[in-house]
């Protein structure tokens, strides 16, 4: 199948390693054209050289480029906080304690009622060009129920995050240590054999840096690889337990002392994913991308899709967000939400249009990147291919 007539193809540089330092460069062709064969990306370059196909899609000079990889969501919940969105934005700060109100409605949904808000979610995703998501458990917080969230995830993505760390429930009020043995014990038990990784929202009001590092270190022993909720709503350890766990990544990153940045740009590995949108929906002060990109540090942005602190399942909105609210160059925000969210999954598949890359491929009813942020609001979006199918 061959896309030909692209105004501007995005590649993104071939992600060699999944680890690297620094992005790499951002790579886009002019007149380009893109083959997709089974199921995989088969060739790029120039229009005039394009080789023959069984399928042509004449992109009439729209731009296309990697399909989003949101490395960052909360999809499995049910109810809604409408009212606590429009009580903050009548001056009421932004507490870990609302997700409390989510676990409680979770608790309560049927299985099919879960099951269908999430492909609601998962749809509303792709729709709007994100070809990988990552999903986390979290508003559960029993053994069965955090058991049920993951196996929910499951059932629509790879990139399934065990997060029964994600805050206290009220039946272990001023017993967090017994909580954090449950978080290591049955309830890691349970999820490991579904999940990928494993996560602790390190944050006051929610769990401390000991209790982060236990709960890192068992998903580490029962084979989850480690992620984590750091630096959200204020200075704190969460970065430094990242760093030392030599965690994919630490999400949130608003508040970053000095050597916070130092140590993200020396790990060699931990990417600093930033989540504009909750800062939007928050009215939080924006992290500082700026600085650290110049140290060095691997940016990723991603949606954090969830009923709390951002219901948004926009990448594009992120994108927008980045350009306008954290001073990130179009080019420099789109590779954050390709390729820097594949860096925060340890993913080389996806994320980029190098040969032999899945073949994830969305296109802009406009001709270059940077009316992500040039147009916000807009859906932009024309076509999406995932491995290789169409399905927008
Ligand atoms: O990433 N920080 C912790 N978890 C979510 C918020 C969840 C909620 O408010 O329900 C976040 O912002
Ligand atoms: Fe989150």
């Amino acid at each position: 199948m061959l896309i030909t007539n692209i105004g501007e193809l995005v590649t993104n540089a071939p992600l060699e390693a999944v680890s690297v330092a620094s992005p790499g460069p951002f790579a886009a062709l002019a007149d380009a054209a893109i083959v997709l064969d089974g199921g995989l990306v088969a060739w790029t370059g120039p229009a005039a050289q394009a080789p023959a196909a069984d399928e042509a899609v004449d992109a009439g000079g729209r731009a296309v480029l990697p399909g989003f990889v949101d490395s960052h969501a909360h999809l499995v919940f049910a109810g809604e906080r409408g009212a606590e969105f429009a009580a903050r934005m009548a001056g009421l700060p932004y507490e870990a304690g609302g997700i409390r109100s989510t676990v409680a409605a979770t608790r309560r949904a049927s299985d099919e009622a879960l099951r269908a808000n999430l492909a609601r979610l998962a749809a509303e995703l792709l729709a709007q060009g994100t070809t990988t998501f990552e999903c986390k458990s979290g508003y559960g917080l029993t053994v069965p129920d955090e058991t049920r969230s993951v196996a929910l995830a499951a059932e629509v993505t790879p990139e399934v995050t065990y997060l029964g760390a994600h805050v206290v429930p009220p039946e272990f009020d001023g017993d967090v240590a017994g909580y954090v043995e449950l978080v290591c014990g049955d309830m890691l038990a349970a999820c490991a054999p579904l999940a990928k990784w494993i996560d602790v929202f390190c944050e006051r009001g929610a769990f401390g840096a000991d209790e982060a590092r236990a709960v890192l270190l068992a998903g580490e022993a029962a084979g989850l690889e480690p992620r984590i909720h750091a630096n959200q709503l204020g200075p704190g350890p969460g970065v430094q337990v990242a760093v030392e766990a030599a965690a994919a990544s630490a999400d949130h990153c608003t508040f970053l002392s000095d050597a916070d940045v130092d140590a993200l740009a020396s790990s060699g590995g931990t990417v600093a994913t930033l989540l504009p949108g909750v800062e939007f929906s928050t009215r939080s002060p924006y992290p500082d991308a700026r600085r650290l990109l110049s140290a060095g540090v691997t940016v990723a942005i991603a949606t954090d899709c969830n009923p709390g602190s951002c219901y948004t399942s926009s990448m594009a909105l992120c994108v927008a967000l980045a350009v306008r609210e954290m001073r990130m160059t179009t080019a420099e925000a789109v590779w954050a939400a390709t390729a820097g969210g594949a860096h925060a999954l340890r993913r080389s598949d996806v994320g980029h249009l190098g040969t032999g890359a899945r073949a994830d491929v969305i296109m802009l009813d406009a001709p270059s990147h940077a009316y992500l942020a040039y147009r916000p609001g807009v859906p932009l979006i024309a076509g999406v291919w995932r491995s290789g199918e169409r399905i927008v």
